[in-house]
């Protein structure tokens, strides 16, 4: 069961929601840039209004005290604060965040911030992008600054975003920001994502300062017992979960994975010392779960994020599905977080995403999501079964607040208990938004 101090929250990011994005000195980010590439985003849809949150917050923060959220997990759009990804800070850019928490601490919401959810400033890119490690060096310049302006009122810091996708989909598959099909440099990206990580949290921690990341982990099955499905099972679990999970929480990379990438680089960038930061480096856990995997071999070579792994394949699980084709399963959750517990030292744990896109139906008397009720019913069964087998989970955030910018999906997928109504930026609390403010108000379901 839930204690009485669980976080109850939503969580939302920067280039998602904010609109305004040439205003007060921001500097264009590389999902700017892709947003404009044509073809890179479904319907040509950007970022560049968005949900307006960059205007609107006050309401949005008023909605979410009439829901009794008690945390909001948002990020920070590092080219607002750093326009061109290094220097001086725009004290305009970081106002809006300084804004954001006050208004959010008046209201006894629990900022919980993340320093990068995927908005790198462009220049960055232009010099090599997360590749190259002098970005990982810029990072923990960013985050000092940050952690100066707003350390008197934020205690739980999250560096990073989902690490996995910055480095794979932004720079293997090409599906995200900047859209480059590098493996190898997405190999790199993916180390110095870490060790951006590392060196943030050095900078970071303190007595007030806890310091976490956000992965997006799963849960892997294999089809059957053929050696090549045991071989595929073991390959995506290792690339998905063990590349992020044992250098932060082990301090060191697993062994299969990097035998498993060397098929598509070496290992030279790694460079003393590295994973000895990168493993003393966690407070907390955050994790982010929509679906599990079930995977199997292949007889067919196909070019995916799974970089070095080209003899698998992702079979149908044969559940029900979101809007995004994601399959429902629960169950996957809990298998998840008992793993956690067991394989790796103990940590406080928090689900910082968890949600579901449906083609929802605006009705006279409102939007009745009883899917994402359904699927957030089931989700936080598995927490407080996790919680009853001991796992340490000490919060949860329901992806998302609000219905928003779906990143190469555009404004398609709607992921919000709360509709927005882009045309005239109208907020409708969906039936799910209002299920959520009872198990927050009851504690529990
Ligand atoms: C996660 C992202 C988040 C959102 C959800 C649906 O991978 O962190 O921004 O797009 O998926």
């Amino acid at each position: 069961m839930f204690d009485p101090g669980f976080l109850w929250g939503a969580a939302t990011s920067s280039y998602q929601i904010e609109g305004a994005v040439a205003e007060d000195g921001r500097g264009p980010s590389i999902w700017d840039t892709f947003a404009a590439t044509p073809g890179a985003i479904q319907g040509g849809d950007t970022g560049a209004v968005a949900a307006d949150h960059y205007h609107r917050f006050p309401g949005d923060v008023a909605l979410m005290a009439g829901l009794g959220l008690r945390g909001y997990r948002f990020s920070l759009a590092w080219p607002r604060i750093q326009p061109t990804g290094s220097g001086a800070v725009n004290q305009r850019g970081l106002d809006f965040y300084r804004r954001l928490t006050d208004t959010l601490l008046d209201q006894g919401i629990q900022p919980w911030p993340t320093l990068y959810h995927w908005d790198l400033p462009q220049p960055l890119e232009d010099r090599g992008g997360w590749p190259a490690r002098d970005t990982a060096e810029r990072f923990a310049e960013y985050a000092a600054l940050v952690h100066e302006a707003l350390g008197d009122r934020v205690t739980h810091w999250t560096t990073l975003n989902e690490p996995w996708c910055s480095a794979f989909l932004g720079y293997a598959t090409g599906r995200h920001a900047p859209g480059r099909r590098d493996p190898a440099a997405a190999v790199r990206a993916a180390h110095h994502l870490l060790l951006g990580h590392g060196l943030a949290a050095e900078t970071i921690r303190g007595d007030d300062s806890h310091v976490g990341i956000t992965l997006n982990l799963t849960h892997v099955t294999p089809v059957g017992t053929e050696p090549a499905d045991l071989d595929a099972a073991r390959r995506i679990d290792g690339m998905q979960n063990r590349l992020f999970l044992d250098p932060l929480l082990r301090g060191a990379y697993p062994d299969d994975v990097l035998a498993d990438l060397r098929e598509v680089t070496g290992f030279g960038h790694v460079h003393d010392g590295d994973l000895k930061r990168i493993g003393a480096s966690l407070d907390h856990l955050g994790v982010n779960y929509y679906a599990p995997m079930l995977v199997g071999g292949s007889s067919t070579p196909t070019q995916s994020a799974y970089v070095g792994s080209p003899l698998v394949r992702v079979a149908d699980g044969g559940r029900p599905r979101t809007a995004m084709g994601w399959e429902i399963d629960e169950r996957g959750l809990l298998e998840l977080l008992l793993r956690l517990k067991d394989d790796y030292p103990a940590v406080p744990l928090y689900i910082t995403e968890n949600g579901a896109a449906f083609d929802d139906v605006v009705e006279h008397d409102g939007v009745h999501d009883a899917h994402r009720v359904a699927y957030l019913d089931g989700h936080l069964r598995s927490c407080a079964q996790a919680i009853g087998h001991g796992v340490p989970l000490k919060g949860y955030f329901v992806w998302s607040l609000l219905d928003n910018f779906e990143w190469s999906f555009g404004y398609g997928p709607r992921f919000g208990i709360v509709h927005v109504d882009y045309a005239t930026q109208h907020r409708t609390p969906k039936d799910s938004a209002r299920w959520y403010a009872e198990v927050i108000r009851r504690g529990g379901l």
